[in-house]
């Protein structure tokens, strides 16, 4: 399938669930208003991959954070789906192959990694629907 549709309703914030689109995972995660905070607050500047959290969330949408879950360094799929996985140092994802850490936009932060996770093309579809490819 080039597209995969997902109901977001039943992912609660502070959860996150992973489906699969065009044979790879994607992270979905409904974050909290401190993940969002937390995101919205790196200057930009710092950044390995310059990337503002809102050019990759959609507007009015912002506590919902897709993207592909592989890791740019050599492909893993980074540890932080579950509450009690490792995320590392900036909250989002640890990719425990190298240890590439990713933060709660997905943006690398540490590590190996050259480039944030890739947001795919999505949009919604409805309120808490939204269509991946
Ligand atoms: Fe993730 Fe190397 S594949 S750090």
């Amino acid at each position: 399938l080039s597209t995969t549709d997902v109901d977001l309703a039943p992912v609660a914030e502070g959860q996150s669930i992973t489906v699969v689109w065009r044979g790879k995972p994607v992270f979905v995660r409904h974050r909290t208003a401190e993940e969002i905070k937390a995101a919205e607050a790196v200057p930009v500047g710092e950044l390995r991959d310059p990337q503002t959290d809102q050019s990759r969330v959609k507007p009015g949408k912002d506590q919902w954070l897709i993207v592909v879950g592989i890791c740019t360094h050599l492909g893993c799929v980074p540890l932080g789906q579950k509450q009690t996985d490792p995320r590392g140092p900036f909250g989002g994802w640890f990719c425990p192959c190298h240890g590439s850490a990713y933060d709660t936009s997905g943006r690398i932060r540490q590590g190996p990694a050259p480039l944030n996770l890739a947001v795919p093309t999505y949009a919604f579809t409805g309120d808490t629907k939204i269509r991946i490819g």
